[in-house]
């Protein structure tokens, strides 16, 4: 017989956006780096459709946020985490748009009209082009920047708003960004790369104090991109490999941070099999559109490594690019039943939001991963549940994995 996986009482059901990803109409450091000439000639040279790299309109949230707030209702949602764009609310060094902060408000109001906790996330990679201009995170001026957008953002919201979190995946970004080279601003540069890193530390921390001066009841975190490092066979060279790897890439921020969060955001995409460093030789059973392969098991065991914070932990992001829908309610099911251990040893875990809730632009990738519940059609918006979106919204209904 199969156990009975019910979740806690109270546990969020949830799923995730971003703001550039979703909103549409942006003018920010990454839709000038969509539209950047180099980029276009690189594309059109690999004979592939130059706009479908383009974030333009996006999914179109920004004009009709009541289509995404009826997906969240049949999804039967109690939580959703959604990002800001900055660029919106200070378009102009120290000028503030204040249509633009209550327009935020309002849309945050209507999810709480329908019992929706929002989970706000103030920077989910994309800045201001001023703010570029100025250095962007390689520049220690930023954080003097980020506060006081934290500060204006925070009073204006804080009514309605307990759930913060200051930065998405900040090592992800500093990886990508200024070591990899891959997104805007394309840097190669380890020094760089460091410098970026250690603005987002104190960024996060700084962002922290001012966001619990305004309340000190305001639960505020990060959301941490997070692998499974498996070290296999257990050997002792993997094993000691493994240790490495989780302190740079899972560890070390968090604990740069740990007396400045009140819980753990786990973004859950990754398992990494560590074979004296020759790479993984793991087959992966299914994998996603984007050729990720699909790993269930690996948020059992993170969950677990996570719980020596002895903070709530919450899921802020887990999902796949399934544009047929193939694999996505068994991944969400497999997942779920990993939660569900983790729960059930101990772990506190009181919340998981699936990325995504409606297709959208995948950055680097464009439009083509997609990884939402809802299909969105390009052309005029409409959202299409997808099968898995009817498995989703059964289990957000009886708080149990069926
Ligand atoms: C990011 C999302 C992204 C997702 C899928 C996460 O790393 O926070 O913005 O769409 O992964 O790649």
């Amino acid at each position: 017989m199969e156990p009975d996986l019910k979740f806690p009482p109270q546990f969020f059901w949830g799923c995730a956006t971003s703001a550039h990803q979703i909103e549409g109409g942006l003018t920010n450091d990454w839709s000038e780096w969509e539209k950047s000439p180099l980029r276009l000639k690189k594309l059109i040279a690999k004979k592939l459709n130059h706009f479908e790299f383009i974030s333009g309109a996006a999914a179109n949230s920004f004009e009709n946020n009541n289509a995404d707030i009826a997906c969240m209702k049949e999804l039967n949602l109690n939580a959703y985490r959604f990002s800001l764009d900055w660029s919106r609310i200070e378009p102009e060094n120290g000028k503030f748009d204040y249509t633009a902060l209550n327009y935020y408000l309002d849309f945050i109001k209507k999810l709480r009209a329908h019992h929706i906790e929002p989970f706000l996330t103030l920077w989910h990679w994309p800045i201001p082009i001023w703010l570029r201009d100025l250095g962007g995170w390689e520049s220690k001026e930023i954080i003097k920047y980020f506060d006081r957008f934290v500060q204006i953002v925070a009073k204006h919201l804080n009514s309605e708003v307990s759930f913060w979190l200051t930065l998405n995946e900040p090592t992800v970004y500093a990886g990508m960004s200024y070591l990899t080279g891959q997104w805007p601003p394309q840097k190669k540069n380890p020094l760089a790369y460091w410098r970026v890193l250690s603005n987002l530390i104190v960024a996060h921390r700084s962002a922290y104090k001012i966001i619990k001066t305004i309340d000190q009841n305001n639960q505020v975190g990060i959301a941490s991109h997070n692998i499974y490092f498996e070290a296999y066979k257990n050997r002792p060279t993997n094993c000691l490999l493994k240790k490495m790897a989780d302190w740079w890439m899972n560890e070390r921020f968090l604990n740069k941070i740990n007396n400045c969060q009140d819980f753990i955001g786990l973004n859950y995409y990754f398992h990494h099999q560590i074979n004296y460093g020759l790479g993984s030789s793991h087959k992966y059973e299914k994998s996603s559109d984007l050729d990720w392969g699909l790993h269930p098991e690996g948020i059992y065991f993170l969950l677990k490594e996570l719980k020596k914070y002895n903070k709530p932990i919450y899921i802020t992001e887990n999902g796949l690019a399934d544009k047929g829908d193939q694999h996505r309610s068994w991944y969400i099911k497999e997942i779920l039943k990993n939660t569900h251990r983790a729960i059930a040893e101990g772990v506190a875990i009181k919340g998981y939001f699936h990325w995504s809730l409606i297709d959208n632009f995948e950055w680097a990738y464009g439009f083509h991963p997609r990884f939402g519940l809802y299909e969105v059609d390009r052309q005029t918006f409409e959202r299409r549940p997808r099968s898995s979106a009817e498995y989703y919204a059964d289990i957000c209904k009886k708080n149990r994995v069926v």
